[in-house]
């Protein structure tokens, strides 16, 4: 660890011991009802008002805005699902859930999100990427189903099946990101959860409610949350990441086949300097980050050949244009990205002649990763 990442966790760490302090000693912030959903998820029901996000800079005059002012609520047909996703937790009217979090976490949170590995710079060592991405925008969303799977991930390794959308210009880079992620040297374990994470203006980021940005609205929904599946079992959702035509906020929907979208929060307009009017590019895919010389696998572990079964899978693959309509993604120019085909590759889903496609534009990724993916 350099000598300035070293320190930066250190201020971090000192900045972070201070506001939960604060936060602490308010007797009005304290949790008002809590839910145990797992060993390392307990979620406090917080006021909405008084939640963590709230507490970055950037958000001093933040209104809350309670609800998208345009619901992205229709369910596209869809494959097979059987969502185990918990009805467990339930807020009352003013509170959201938050995850509650050791110090030690916090740190990871703050360490992990300097040095988080993403999609826009991409040529990082020990990082690959598979997937699809357009840099033809503007952009104000982009939506997908995808799957997560349980994998066996080694310690300082980590795989994500993710969403993103962003704005790069010059040297800056504004993102949100978001989807499945197994991170064991964030999370303590190779668990499967939901997560998402922004880099905003001063090129600081966070992921889920962990640190400061990210507005949790949903009563119901944390933005980060274990998922339950056996090995080999996908876990389905459609994400959606769009920008409210109204306050310019970026909403992350989440839906679930056979109940209602929820809209479980956004990252407000102010957090970023280049995505507060639309995005330039937008992207689909996995992403994995190894430990020393090897390299974790990425999907559910297999290379994307046989039927669309047997490996992770993104369909329905939808980009809102500068109007916020919605299109195939492959409506506009695409490009896609493979860096170590030795280890991890890409199919994209062909329309079959004569048969109307029901999963839009789609793909099968992944691969096993190993010893020899190269940097
Ligand atoms: C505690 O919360 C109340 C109500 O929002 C606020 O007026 C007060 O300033 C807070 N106190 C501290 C120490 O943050
Ligand atoms: C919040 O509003 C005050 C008063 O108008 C202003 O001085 C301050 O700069 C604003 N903060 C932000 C982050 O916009
Ligand atoms: C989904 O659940 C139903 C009812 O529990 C069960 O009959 C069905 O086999 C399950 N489908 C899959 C693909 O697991
Ligand atoms: C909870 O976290 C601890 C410490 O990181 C870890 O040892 C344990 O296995 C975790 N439990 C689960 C269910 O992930
Ligand atoms: C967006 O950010 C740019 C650069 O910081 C700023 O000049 C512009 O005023 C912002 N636009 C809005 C609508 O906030
Ligand atoms: C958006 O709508 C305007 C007015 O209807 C139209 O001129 C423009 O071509 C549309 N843009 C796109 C990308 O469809």
């Amino acid at each position: 660890m350099s000598s300035l990442i070293k320190m930066t966790l250190v201020l971090n760490l000192l900045h972070l011991l201070f506001s939960t302090a604060s936060v602490r000693s308010n007797q009005s912030v304290l949790p008002i009802r809590s839910f145990k959903i797992g060993e390392n998820a307990t979620y406090d029901c917080i006021d909405i008002n008084k939640q963590p996000g709230l507490g970055h800079h950037l958000l001093q005059n933040h209104t809350i805005q309670m609800k998208p002012s345009v619901s992205r609520h229709e369910l596209k047909n869809h494959i097979e699902n059987n969502k185990s996703y918990s009805k467990k937790i339930g807020c009352s009217d003013g509170t959201v859930p938050i995850l509650r979090i050791s110090n030690e976490y916090n740190t990871k949170a703050q360490f992990f999100a300097e040095k988080y590995l993403h999609p826009l710079t991409g040529d990082t060592p020990g990082v690959h990427i598979v997937g699809v991405r357009s840099r033809a925008g503007p952009y104000r969303g982009v939506e997908a189903w995808y799957n997560g799977y349980k994998l066996s991930i080694e310690r300082n390794q980590a795989s994500y099946s993710e969403m993103y959308i962003g704005s790069r210009l010059n040297n800056q880079v504004n993102f949100i990101q978001a989807g499945y992620i197994i991170n064991p040297s964030f999370f303590g374990t190779d668990q499967l959860w939901t997560y998402g994470y922004f880099k905003g203006k001063d090129g600081k980021g966070c992921y889920n409610t962990a640190c400061d940005g990210f507005i949790q609205v949903s009563r119901k929904i944390p933005i980060v949350q274990p998922i339950n599946i056996n090995p080999g079992d996908p876990d389905w959702s459609r994400w959606s990441i769009h920008e409210d035509k109204v306050t310019g906020n970026w909403w992350l929907t989440q839906l679930i086949k056979n109940a209602p979208s929820v809209d479980i929060g956004y990252w407000p307009k102010e957090l970023f300097n280049i995505l507060n009017k639309s995005a330039n590019i937008v992207g689909v895919g996995g992403i994995v980050r190894a430990s020393q010389n090897s390299s974790p696998p990425m999907g559910n572990g297999n290379f994307p050949v046989g039927t669309r079964k047997n490996s992770a899978m993104f369909t329905n693959i939808e980009v809102l244009d500068s109007n916020y309509s919605s299109h195939k993604m492959d409506h506009f120019p695409t490009e896609i990205i493979v860096d170590s085909p030795q280890c991890y590759n890409i199919r994209i889903g062909k329309v079959q002649p004569f048969h109307r496609t029901r999963l839009g534009f789609f793909f099968n990724y992944g691969g096993p990763g190993g010893h020899s993916c190269g940097v």
